[in-house]
């Protein structure tokens, strides 16, 4: 999806306490959950999921990239959550949860749970309610082997730029939480990052993901000139002198809004 050849050869990815397994495409991520059941072909399970999948290529809805979906009754109710990076437009946001979810229950043919995340969007599903709820597995580190020339320095101005994007991002409001942004980090290097919580975490929990995600990061990603954290309700990247992400993003309503996102396609019965 967009990646340089630069990109392919140089990202490594740090194994978490799921079992991740990278494709081919070295964008996507995903993790089968082995725990929380397993359905078969042509169950009512997969029928459901099938039936929320297929739409993804041709929703109608843009919902600012968010997507609270569900189909089917208990005890083959599944619900998705899906989420696309802040400055995308409906169709990048539409080809991006088609070919994710695709992807994914390729990768997880009969897991009833499972998550991916590729450059531009994350797809969880799942037999149970997800809304909400702040969780910490599965997660993962994506990031450039290379290093920055004065890690240390380049560490400061990150970390500030960070805190700066995890502040904006929380008060977003319930229709998007993202932010994006650059900064000087030494050396004629600019660093470019995003951040973005699932708008369903209030504002304290997205600090919360986010602060969790950015102490990963200082583990992980330390001294590197790029790196990407994954996880089920945020995520984070950053990149050196290479502006990733669109300048613009579709623009909120202007006053705040009491309303919550809809969630189509819900309660569809088998
Ligand atoms: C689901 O299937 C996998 C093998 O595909 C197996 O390892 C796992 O134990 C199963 N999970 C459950 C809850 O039955
Ligand atoms: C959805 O994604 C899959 C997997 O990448 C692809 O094969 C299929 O053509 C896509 N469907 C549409 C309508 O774009
Ligand atoms: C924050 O996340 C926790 C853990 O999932 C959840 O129990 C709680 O309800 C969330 N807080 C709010 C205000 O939604
Ligand atoms: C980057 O730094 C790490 C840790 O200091 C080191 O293991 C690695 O070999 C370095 N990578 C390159 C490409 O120099
Ligand atoms: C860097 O961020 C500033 C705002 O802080 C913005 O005005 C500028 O256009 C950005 N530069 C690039 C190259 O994206
Ligand atoms: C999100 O989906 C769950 C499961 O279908 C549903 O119970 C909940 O009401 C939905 N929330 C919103 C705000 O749409």
């Amino acid at each position: 999806m967009g990646s340089s050849t630069f990109l392919l050869f140089s990202y490594s990815v740090v194994l978490s306490l799921a079992t991740l397994t990278l494709s081919d495409d070295v964008y996507f991520e995903h993790s089968c959950n082995e725990i929380r059941g397993n359905y078969t072909a042509n169950s009512n399970y997969q029928g459901n999921l099938n039936s929320i999948v297929s739409h993804f290529s041709s929703l109608t809805e843009f919902n600012y990239g968010f997507f609270n979906l569900s189909a089917g009754v208990s005890p083959d109710n599944v619900n998705v959550i899906a989420l696309c990076r802040g400055d995308l437009d409906q169709h990048q946001c539409n080809t991006c949860l088609n070919y994710t979810a695709t992807e994914l229950e390729r990768f997880c043919p009969s897991n009833k749970e499972a998550t991916a995340w590729s450059e531009l969007c994350l797809v969880r599903y799942a037999n149970r309610d997800m809304y909400g709820m702040l969780e910490n597995d599965p997660r993962t580190c994506v990031y450039n082997l290379a290093n920055a020339s004065n890690p240390r320095k380049f560490n400061q101005a990150l970390s500030r730029l960070l805190n700066d994007l995890k502040s904006k991002a929380a008060a977003g409001g319930p229709l998007r939480k993202y932010a994006a942004g650059n900064a000087t980090a030494g050396n004629l290097q600019t660093v470019y990052a995003t951040v973005q919580c699932t708008p369903d975490l209030d504002k304290r929990n997205c600090t919360t993901c986010l602060t969790y995600a950015m102490s990963e990061l200082q583990k992980c990603c330390y001294g590197r000139i790029g790196c990407r954290v994954l996880r089920p309700n945020c995520v984070c990247r950053f990149e050196t002198n290479y502006r990733f992400y669109n300048q613009i993003a579709v623009p909120l309503p202007p006053s705040p809004t009491t309303s919550s996102p809809t969630s189509i396609g819900g309660n569809r019965n088998n």
